[in-house]
């Protein structure tokens, strides 16, 4: 949620950050502003993407070796040129621009009125600028010292970038519960929401940590806690090229992420699986392996895909592993009372590592003593650093909004977690285990097979593209596919779409069947492939549409319905890993049929920092 950019050093700071914003705008694009110093604050900002921000600036003095950019996902305060970042204090000197929410800004916009004074924004922002802005002239203190006090007595989420019109050799900035990377080059300093506006200047990144404050010269980092004592920045090395983050001849990120899977699943295997020797290596499981084989209980946490995520693996602990397994939706569990027990076991999985509602769910689960285990995509994010143990999921960075390939990485590493266990605890047999690691050695494959030809998909799309409505159905591990097929199309094409376990369509969905209803199954060959097929009749017999995945192979679906998308045959544990990629494509080819931006759906925001 909100990108931010900020450059000090000897280059013009304006490109720099432009380009920056062009590759944060997947965290937001309602609207976007930079602020440079050149003899004063020049401060431009525009409703809209970047690219109209960028039309809006020809011609402007756009001259700085200093500057901060952002773009937004709006919290207080529609989206407008008026709300949109950088804001400007009253004194007309400080610049900020800041991603996160701060809680108490209503009581502080009193006190602030009551002091005389006025706001140009309805933004929480505004609120906290103008806040440092009387604090600093009441103590007559430094800028630095200014937030320090400010930052003390504001609760929620943020990072925050200043400049001062009167200084600008300095940046300042500060983090709590927001992402936030300085890249160290020569002589000059980067500042980012994540590391992609850096990676094309300098592989050296400090990852701010939360209450850090860091202040930024040319040739100066510096790194504080609130309490004014300096530290030692830890300089990391960057393990991420400038190829992952374009989109490299593809239309859209969307697309680029749904045809890197092949690749993307195959990293995610790498060096952990060997299928001849029949090991699986994960330092991450291997240290915490007699607590995960005798948990009495696992949670799994996440949000939106990874909790769908979350369900397949429900399905493949519980079958492999016998450890109940709960799945929650972090943003519940946090505000919930929830029972945590000695020895229960959190798995958390996350794509970004930086969702709000994971992180705090995982903060209350560890006062209560349980041990997580965090499923990450991002290396250094938040929840990596709050985590006892895990396993990263390899998958590249992820760009455009709808989740695809990280998704499929996640469905390996949770199937590898339960086979490790299950093989430890001995609660399978060693013919199974075999049999599972050899069908996870196939998927790569398998994955570039439904991906050689996508016609089929395509035309599927366009044929029901003005759908009002559409189900997806699915039963056991085909249930979760199911929701995430529902989300994926409800996201990308606008179509309102509901997923549901097959079984339950008769329990209400079946009232909204008739001629125009859409209804897809995810009926590969398993366990309740009969059963699945008794569903579709159910559909045919109302005169439902029923597009369905199927096995290859498989004879019987495909005269009953109007169309089937194929997939090759796989073990029912690992079939969700490849019954999921239709799904994804034709949500792709729907919202492309209907004219809209997929990498960028309305009112979304890959990064989601509030809660
Ligand atoms: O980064 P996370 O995996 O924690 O994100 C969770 C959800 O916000 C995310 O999966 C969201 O539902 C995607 N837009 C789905 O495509």
């Amino acid at each position: 949620m909100c990108g931010i950019v900020a450059y000090i050093g000897h280059r013009e700071a304006y490109p720099i950050i432009l380009k920056g914003l062009k590759r944060l705008e997947y965290r937001g694009y309602d609207s976007a502003g930079v602020a440079l110093v050149n003899n004063g604050l020049n401060v431009y900002k525009k409703k809209g993407r970047v690219a109209e921000l960028e039309e809006s600036v020809v011609g402007k003095d756009l001259h700085s070796n200093i500057g901060i950019g952002h773009t937004r996902w709006a919290t207080h305060g529609e989206p407008s040129d008026r709300n949109a970042h950088p804001h400007v204090s009253a004194n007309g000197k400080l610049a900020m621009i800041h991603n996160g929410i701060i809680e108490n800004y209503a009581q502080l916009k009193k006190d602030l009125q009551n002091k005389g004074y006025q706001f140009k924004s309805d933004t929480d922002t505004e609120v906290l600028l103008n806040f440092i802005e009387d604090i600093q002239r009441n103590n007559q203190c430094t800028l630095e010292e200014a937030l320090r006090i400010a930052l003390k007595r504001v609760t929620g989420a943020y990072v925050i970038v200043l400049i001062d019109a009167e200084h600008p050799d300095t940046l300042i900035a500060a983090r709590k519960g927001s992402p936030l990377v300085i890249g160290v080059g020569k002589g000059e300093h980067f500042l980012a929401s994540d590391a992609s506006p850096i990676i094309e200047y300098t592989k050296e990144v400090v990852y701010v940590n939360d209450y850090e404050l860091a202040i930024l010269r040319g040739d100066e980092l510096i790194l504080k806690n609130l309490g004014n004592e300096k530290l030692t920045p830890y300089i990391q090395k960057l393990d991420l090229e400038l190829a992952a983050i374009e989109k490299g001849g593809y239309d859209h990120f969307m697309l680029k992420e749904i045809f890197e899977q092949p690749d993307t699943i195959f990293d995610c295997l790498r060096g952990r699986l060997d299928a001849t020797a029949g090991t699986i290596t994960m330092s991450g499981v291997q240290n915490y392996l007699e607590q995960l084989v005798n948990a009495p209980r696992i949670i799994i946490i996440a949000c939106g895909t990874s909790w769908h995520a979350g369900l397949v693996a429900e399905y493949v602990i519980e079958e492999l592993c016998r450890i109940p397994v709960e799945v929650e939706y972090a943003s519940e569990f946090r505000y919930r009372n929830p029972i945590v027990r000695k020895g229960d076991v959190i798995i958390a999985i996350s794509q970004s590592g930086e969702t709000a509602d994971t992180i705090v769910a995982i903060e209350k689960a560890k006062e209560q003593g349980a041990i997580i285990f965090g499923i990450l995509n991002v290396v250094g994010s938040s929840i990596a650093r709050i985590s006892h143990a895990g396993a990263y999921t390899h998958a590249g960075p992820e760009i455009g909004v709808a989740s695809t390939k990280a998704f499929t990485a996640q469905l390996v590493v949770l199937t590898m977690v339960a086979l490790k266990i299950a093989h430890a605890k001995k609660s399978i047999s060693e013919e199974l285990y075999s049999t599972l690691l050899k069908e996870l050695h196939e998927v790569p494959g398998k994955a570039a097979t439904i991906l050689k030809d996508t016609d089929a998909i395509k035309k599927i799309a366009e044929k029901y593209k003005d759908a009002a409505n559409a189900l997806y159905l699915g039963r056991g591990y085909n249930f979760p596919i199911a929701l995430e097929g529902a989300l994926k199309l409800k996201e990308i094409s606008y179509i309102h779409a509901e997923g549901y376990p097959a079984a339950e369509m008769k329990h209400g969905p079946i009232a909204l069947v008739d001629a125009s209803l859409s209804v897809y199954f995810v009926a590969t060959k398993d366990t309740y492939y009969e059963k699945v097929v008794s569903n579709i009749q159910e559909i045919k017999a109302r005169k439902g549409k029923v597009i369905a995945v199927i096995s290859e192979g498989d004879e019987t679906i495909g005269p009953m319905a109007d169309d089937v998308m194929i997939i090759p045959e796989a073990h029912e544990i690992v079939a969700p890993m490849l019954s999921v990629i239709p799904l994804q494509l034709l949500s792709y080819y729907t919202g492309v049929a209907r004219g809209l931006d997929v990498d960028k759906p309305r009112n979304l925001a890959k990064s989601v920092t509030v809660e």
